[in-house]
């Protein structure tokens, strides 16, 4: 196995090639005067197991574009099989159409991607577990609680509270309060489909004197993060953590947060990021040693 760490997932690809001790192939990168993307394999790849690392922010078009180009060069290389690993999975929002004509955007990728030649498919907390069906090769969601997890345990928490601010976080939020013994719950959120404005209520949460962890799959623009910190810190919260997968961190998204009362934002490095401060390498190469 070789693992060839993309332009975007440089320090991610190193540690996961370390922790598994294989071999590294890099790749050479540059911009074109106009912004088109050169890639080039830095050694030959023919025969090789490719374990390709290249996230898909910043910039999500050009990565996106990026990550076929390298699936397809590495296939035309003559790699026997590539496992494309895409640490944060751009699009996977726009898994439906929720108005009438909309582009289901990430099945469109997916199929790209499998086009391209992937062989395999992995990426970490995916926005919705059902999007890897379009798949026609394997494909595999690896959740980061368990990193997530371990890294708050450290943290000196008072009577945790792990809070999603919607439904569909709330796996994540279960399995940090289960791995941490700490009570879990979910807020409701709403968002209008033209506007992107956002509500987010729910059941009252005992925040009183106790540390929130409002915990998420993304943090894009922080308005989500920002209103549910906003109804715990009125509730009398000790402190305001906010930890998720993928940090964004969209615009003043942190300035945003920190206003609403977020004492603290933590993420993983599926996106480098000031916030990351979690690392999934481990998680990555573990999934990658199983097969
Ligand atoms: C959406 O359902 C996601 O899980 C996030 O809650 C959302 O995308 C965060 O976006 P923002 O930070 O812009 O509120």
């Amino acid at each position: 196995m070789i693992v060839v760490p993309g332009p975007s997932s440089i320090k991610l690809g190193l540690k996961v090639a370390e922790i598994l001790s294989v071999r590294r192939v890099d790749v050479e990168y540059k911009n074109f005067p106009d912004g088109e993307s050169y890639l080039r394999l830095s050694e030959a790849v023919n025969g090789e197991d490719v374990v390709l690392i290249h996230t898909t922010y910043p910039q999500p078009d050009k990565r996106v574009l990026e990550l076929l180009l390298l699936i397809n060069t590495l296939k035309d290389l003559g790699a026997r099989y590539v496992k494309a690993v895409v640490p944060y999975m751009a699009y996977a929002r726009q898994d439906s159409r929720f108005r009438e004509g909309e582009a289901i955007s990430i099945n469109t990728i997916f199929k790209l991607i499998e086009r391209a030649g992937a062989d395999e498919f992995l990426t970490v907390d995916i926005h919705k577990e059902f999007s890897l069906k379009v798949f026609g090769i394997k494909a595999k969601n690896i959740p980061a609680a368990e990193s997530i997890a371990e890294y708050l345990k450290d943290m000196d928490l008072v009577r945790p509270y792990i809070l999603s601010p919607d439904k569909g976080a709330l796996k994540i939020a279960q399995s940090i309060g289960e791995r941490l013994g700490a009570e879990y719950g979910n807020f409701e959120k709403t968002r209008d489909r033209i506007s992107g404005a956002i509500t987010v209520k729910g059941e009252r949460v005992e925040a009183k004197n106790r540390d929130i962890i409002i915990a998420d799959d993304l943090i894009s623009t922080g308005g989500t993060i920002a209103s549910a910190s906003k109804i715990v810190k009125g509730e009398g919260a000790r402190r305001v953590i906010a930890v998720c997968t993928h940090p964004l961190l969209v615009g003043d998204a942190l300035s945003k947060m920190k206003a609403a009362g977020v004492d603290e934002i933590i993420g993983t490095d599926t996106i480098e990021s000031e916030v990351s401060r979690i690392t999934v390498a481990k998680l990555i190469a573990k999934e990658l040693s199983k097969s």
